[in-house]
């Protein structure tokens, strides 16, 4: 018999105290993130380990506030943006599972209230920046002073991209080899670039059709491109990390987006196809590529969704505002 750990209740219990004690509430926030080179693919599902690294930038101040607090009624009350969630809902039912792999057994019905301060007109998901700030609410709730390591790899297994948000700045996420997967957690890289800007498009705000997670799934089973991928974002996240300690702005943008367009291209020639581009996602793509014929450094990276992403330097801000109107900007280095 294999005494390896594979579940996560498995993995996280071996980190926590035969009894918990708890504070009166807890409170704690964790910034958004987008990928510049994307986690595309699992080779463990469970536990969330990826097939490739990844890194990414954050949002600075724009993420998921959570607190916890214990319940006066002695059941699980759960909120997201003021309002209290239905049981049944999916987002409820993500969290108190999440909060079970903590509490366990023990009886200790709490108020869990998210908030989220990303524009919801970014149409960005809030997933990796909820996972973390819940992990790091629990983490003080429970008094458990887990290491940023342990917090990294316990924020994963709620939602990949999580482990990314337990940091600020540009945050390298290490695929990890161990079956535990305590080796695949995120670390930040010490680079400030005080003229990154990014501009959050949105061209919808519907549903996604299809979630990342299965995105990913349907992607690795079905599409033959997807082979080449680990390699690609292997050597991707080394180039990008060179121009970032470069501060070259160009060879960032380019490989961010050669990236993005990669792994869209899995996602197009995965069966039954996955297209999340719209029409208009692809019209300021070719605005974006027009712009840089013209001279503007400026490029673009997607997700799992139709909005864009723009990256570019505070030197074309303004040009570009006038371009994208509706183009939110954050500055991740200059936001408090
Ligand atoms: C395209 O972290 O949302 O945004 O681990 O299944 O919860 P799960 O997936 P998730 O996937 C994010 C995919 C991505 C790329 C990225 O953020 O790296």
């Amino acid at each position: 018999m294999s005494d390896t750990l594979q579940t996560k209740a498995q993995v996280i219990n071996q980190f926590l105290p035969e009894k918990l004690t708890t504070k009166h509430s807890a409170e704690a926030f964790a910034p958004s993130n987008i990928a510049l080179c994307k986690y595309w693919g699992k080779r463990a599902t469970e536990l969330n380990l990826p097939t490739n690294s990844s890194l990414s930038i954050s949002l600075g101040h724009l993420g998921s506030h959570t607190r916890i607090s214990h319940s006066e009624n002695g059941a699980d009350v759960v909120k997201l943006n003021n309002r209290t969630q239905d049981e049944q809902s999916s987002f409820c039912r993500k969290v108190i599972a999440f909060i079970n792999l903590f509490r366990r057994d023990q009886s200790i019905p709490l108020v869990i209230d998210t908030r989220n301060n990303i524009p919801t007109a970014a149409g960005l998901a809030s997933s990796a920046s909820g996972f973390a700030a819940l992990v790091l609410a629990i983490n003080d709730f429970f008094e458990l002073r887990l290491t940023k390591v342990q917090l990294s790899a316990f924020a994963r297994m709620g939602s990949g991209s999580a482990s990314r948000a337990i940091y600020t700045g540009f945050v390298r996420w290490d695929m990890g080899k161990q079956e535990d997967g305590m080796d695949s957690v995120a670390s930040q890289l010490d680079f400030q670039w005080d003229d990154f800007c990014i501009g959050l498009i949105k061209v919808s705000s519907a549903k996604k059709p299809v979630d990342s997670r299965s995105g990913m799934d349907r992607t690795t089973a079905t599409s033959s491109l997807y082979q080449n991928w680990p390699a690609q974002a292997a050597a991707d996240l080394i180039t990008l990390q060179k121009a970032i300690e470069n501060r070259d702005f160009s060879a960032m943008g380019a490989c961010a987006e050669q990236n993005a367009m990669s792994m869209h291209a899995t996602m197009i020639s995965a069966w039954p196809p996955l297209v999340y581009w719209l029409p208009e996602s692809l019209a300021v793509m070719q605005r974006v590529w027009q712009l840089r014929e013209s001279g503007i450094a400026v490029y673009f990276t997607m997700d799992a969704g139709p909005n864009l992403k723009l990256l570019f330097e505070e030197s074309s801000r303004k040009l570009l505002e006038t371009e994208f109107p509706q183009m939110d900007i954050i500055q991740p280095f200059k936001s408090h």
